[in-house]
């Protein structure tokens, strides 16, 4: 198991937040990576083909020489894991559940959750956190918003700021400790988001703790990589190799160069 990669799926691009992660915590991983840029977003869609579109993506990867499947997209983490845990019999691991834990760990009293429509109304991150501490109260917010932002490369920009601020300054007047970034591109705005909560309020970035996670599991499962030389990484997307490769840039700081077309999984 330990030479095999890790095979990890998107609906898109904001799953490098999530690739960059393990990526820096577990550098001697190889990653088969697919985005599904063909069907994005999700976070838009229903439960219904969500969970369509990810056992697809699923059955993409286990074709690859794979050790563990990570589902890096949080809507489709929200809706479509446990049916991915029910069909396949490789580990699949979320971005939830880490989150959720991480959160519940350092939250007092009152935790905001955000991501996309689709995240926030299957309630995956308040049951996971409300199982881990029932005490806890939890308000949760869409931002659809911010996925476009980010992948336009709005990064620091002042419309940005106008709309963190729209979105998140009602959850601080309602004094919440501990905000979750439940959508895979929220990590990469996180300065502004900080800028706009204050230091009070601390931020649990999924990507992170999934990072976490998957090291974990690997070392305990004895499927950690051992070679110090590995192969390079692979990069499949559903659509258009170009924009992928150029936004793609937005969130690992360098370009990616090879980027396969999967050709269309499934009907649309
Ligand atoms: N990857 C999605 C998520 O984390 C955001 C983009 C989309 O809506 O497809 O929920």
């Amino acid at each position: 198991m330990n030479k095999k990669a890790i095979g990890m799926f998107d609906s898109g691009i904001g799953g490098l937040t999530v690739y960059r992660a393990i990526k820096e915590k577990i550098p001697r991983e190889r990653i088969i990576y697919l985005g599904d840029t063909a069907r994005l977003p999700y976070g838009s869609k229903s439960a219904e083909t969500i969970i369509r579109f990810s056992e697809e993506n699923a059955r993409f990867l286990l074709e690859k020489n794979i050790k563990i499947i990570v589902v890096a997209c949080n809507s489709s983490s929200a809706h479509a894991l446990p049916r991915l845990q029910d069909l396949f019999s490789i580990p699949i691991v979320g971005v939830i559940e880490a989150g959720a834990e991480a959160a519940a760990k350092c939250a007092k009293k009152r935790i905001g959750v955000i991501g996309t429509a689709a995240t926030i109304r299957s309630r995956a991150y308040e049951n996971a956190i409300l199982e881990k501490k029932g005490t806890l109260e939890i308000l949760s917010r869409d931002c659809p918003l911010l996925v476009p932002l980010v992948e336009e490369g709005w990064v620091e920009h002042r419309i940005t700021r106008l709309v963190v601020e729209e979105y998140l300054l009602p959850l601080k007047d309602q004094g919440i400790d501990t905000l979750v970034l439940g959508c895979t591109h929220y990590p990469v705005l996180k300065n502004v988001i900080a800028q706009v909560l204050g230091p009070q309020i601390q931020l649990i970035d999924s990507a992170m703790t999934t990072a976490d996670r998957v090291l974990r599991m690997l070392r305990n499962m004895g499927w950690l990589n051992p070679a110090d030389e590995i192969a390079d990484d692979e990069f499949h997307v559903t659509d258009f190799p170009e924009r992928f490769r150029k936004v793609g840039e937005i969130f690992l700081g360098r370009k990616i160069e090879n980027v396969e077309v999967a050709g269309p999984l499934g009907r649309i």
